[in-house]
């Protein structure tokens, strides 16, 4: 069967857990040789384990994306052993402190700009050299509904975000005539570990759902098809776009 990323190869941040582990499985499931990379070498391991077992193509890297010389080495390391590297999902991301501008530390603000925003830019910035070498690619970066609107307790979240669909349009307009397409994916809220310990608590859960319209929290597959789907040819005149997956968050 022809698949859509057949001698293709993608790498994906943040795929020890959630979204990015979900993405990684369906870019396998799909074809493409795939690159885990993690902070959490236990959590990349085990998404390796499960491409495995279903007969997929995968290894991993260890790379923390708030430094940039790891995301170089990340993408050198893919390119050095698959070859070529056609697709990537940025996706590692924190969700810091739960505090308003006045009370949040400044070490938590530079924490999550440095993972979620100066990542996603480091992450861009080699794969876009990586790609131009095999004449193309495309490039997925997680965003979030709060890349948007904003939401309470969360300015420095709410900023990299933003910053995130900033970035995307602006590499889009940048690579898209180097065959280079960029664009954003911004979920509702997703049950995965990012939320446990919302999870705990029932009023906040229910709180949550009531922002879907759709009546539930979202699964991290229903991210990855969309993330996939933005990696693949099927998409091949969508660049610069931001794409919720929200379960109608957002048209409320
Ligand atoms: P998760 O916590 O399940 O997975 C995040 C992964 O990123 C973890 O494996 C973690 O080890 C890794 N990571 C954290 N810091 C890192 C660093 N410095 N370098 C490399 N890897 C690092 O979270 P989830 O929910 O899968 O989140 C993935 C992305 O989706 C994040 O960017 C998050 O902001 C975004 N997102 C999540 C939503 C949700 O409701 N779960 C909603 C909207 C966006």
């Amino acid at each position: 069967m022809n698949k859509d990323f057949d001698g293709k190869v993608a790498l994906v941040t943040g795929a020890g857990s959630g979204i990015g582990r979900a993405s990684a499985r369906l870019y396998a499931r799909d074809g493409a040789r795939v690159v885990v990379s993690d902070v959490d070498e236990e959590g990349g391991a085990e998404t390796v384990q499960l491409i495995q077992e279903a007969g997929g193509e995968a290894f991993f890297v260890r790379a923390d994306v708030a430094k940039a010389a790891d995301c170089e080495a990340l993408v050198k390391k893919t390119v050095e052993t698959y070859g070529r590297l056609d697709a990537a999902c940025n996706n590692a991301g924190i969700g810091g402190e739960a505090n308003a501008c006045a009370d949040y530390s400044v070490e938590g603000w530079q924490k999550v700009i440095d993972i979620n925003l100066n990542g996603v830019f480091y992450c861009t910035k080699y794969e876009i050299a990586a790609m131009l070498q095999n004449g193309g690619g495309s490039i997925v970066n997680m965003a979030s509904i709060l890349g948007q609107v904003a939401f309470p307790a969360a300015p420095a979240y709410v900023a990299a975000k933003h910053g995130v669909v900033g970035l995307t349009q602006s590499a889009a307009l940048d690579y898209s005539a180097h065959g280079i397409r960029v664009n954003a994916v911004g979920p509702g809220f997703i049950k995965t570990p990012l939320l446990a310990a919302l999870e705990a608590d029932p009023d906040t859960m229910n709180m949550l759902v009531s922002l879907h319209p759709i009546g539930r929290l979202g699964e991290a597959e229903e991210v990855a098809e969309l993330v996939v789907w933005l990696s693949s040819d099927r998409s091949s005149f969508v660049t610069g776009a931001y794409y919720p997956v929200d379960g109608g968050f957002l048209a409320r």
